[in-house]
């Protein structure tokens, strides 16, 4: 049983003539990172929205074909179930906190679910941990930068327990110090607790680096879904796409370009160091043979 799991998924909001959701067959396999890149109004956030039900029953419309989230299907499973199942957190961290301290922001959701009053503690400290966010507790949600912000809306989402976090660009208001931080919180959340993730974002450079998969979407369709360097290894195809692509696959290509026989092809920094390193030092062999 998939996490995510749609095929041939159609969704066209109510009052809307065009398909949001048009066709789209993506899997994501528990435990995985999976991050869905495409141009504004291609369908990621649609996506990120029926992972948790509020596509269809907040916001309604058509839905065809299949989709179902850790095999419930999104139709006749209410938000309250789904809920308990996956964490979904939002582009602007002041959209989601609404308490006056860190610890009752984080302790809504289980004091909701009527959770008894010892274990919210534990998933209280537990959760804040994971973020980095312990001893935060009694501060305003307000009186944080906003990546701490977008941590403690983690925290929120983590305290349901949840096995799957969606996040829907969830690093857009952040300067690239809090960009960091929030994504090095998630892979630990993957390495180190199993969480399956799922995120959209309109830039590829943390996809490349933290992804074990790239959903390219084009027009509320997938066209593309694999490992980051098969999908992300054509940066003037991802600009077409209205996808900024990584920086260094800028270089790549440059150095493709340039170099005589080369054949680059790197989405990261590590991959770089690893292909340029291969190069030259069998050239430098080849010159003394
Ligand atoms: N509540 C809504 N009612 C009607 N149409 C909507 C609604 N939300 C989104 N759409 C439409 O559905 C399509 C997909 O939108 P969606 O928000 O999923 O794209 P996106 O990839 O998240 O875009 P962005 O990068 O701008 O966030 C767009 O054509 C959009 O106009
Ligand atoms: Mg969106």
């Amino acid at each position: 049983m998939q996490a995510l799991h749609l095929r041939d998924a159609r969704f066209r909001y109510k009052g809307s003539t065009a398909w949001a959701l048009d066709g789209v067959s993506l899997d994501v396999e528990k435990g995985e990172f999976v991050t869905i890149l495409g141009a504004n109004g291609s369908g990621k956030s649609t996506i990120c929205l029926m992972s948790n039900g509020l596509v269809p029953h907040a916001l309604p419309g058509d839905l065809e074909g299949t989709a179902e989230v850790f095999g419930l299907d999104v139709r006749s499973h209410p938000v309250t179930e789904l809920a308990t199942k996956v964490g979904i957190i939002f582009q602007e961290p002041e959209s989601q906190l609404f308490c006056m301290s860190v610890e009752e922001e984080v302790a809504f959701g289980p004091e909701n679910l009527a959770v008894p009053s010892d274990e919210i503690r534990e998933r209280v400290e537990w959760a804040l941990e994971l973020v980095g966010m312990e001893g935060y507790n009694d501060r305003s949600p307000f009186s944080l930068s906003g990546g701490q912000k977008q941590r403690v809306a983690i925290a929120a989402a983590l305290s349901m327990r949840p096995d799957m976090l969606v996040l829907d660009e969830p690093a857009y208001a952040l300067d690239p110090v809090g960009r960091v931080e929030l994504y090095q919180v998630l892979k630990g959340l993957k390495e180190h607790h199993g969480m399956t993730v799922l995120l959209a974002e309109c830039d590829s450079e943390e996809a490349a680096k933290y992804s074990d998969k790239v959903a390219l979407m084009k027009d509320g369709r997938v066209i593309s879904y694999g490992k980051p360097r098969d999908v992300l290894g054509d940066p003037e195809r991802l600009r077409a796409l209205g996808v900024t692509p990584p920086q260094v696959s800028e270089v790549s290509a440059l150095l493709k370009e340039r170099l005589e026989g080369a054949d680059f092809s790197f989405i990261s920094v590590d991959e770089a160091e690893r292909a340029i390193n291969e190069k030259f030092t069998n050239r430098k062999r080849g010159r003394e043979q």
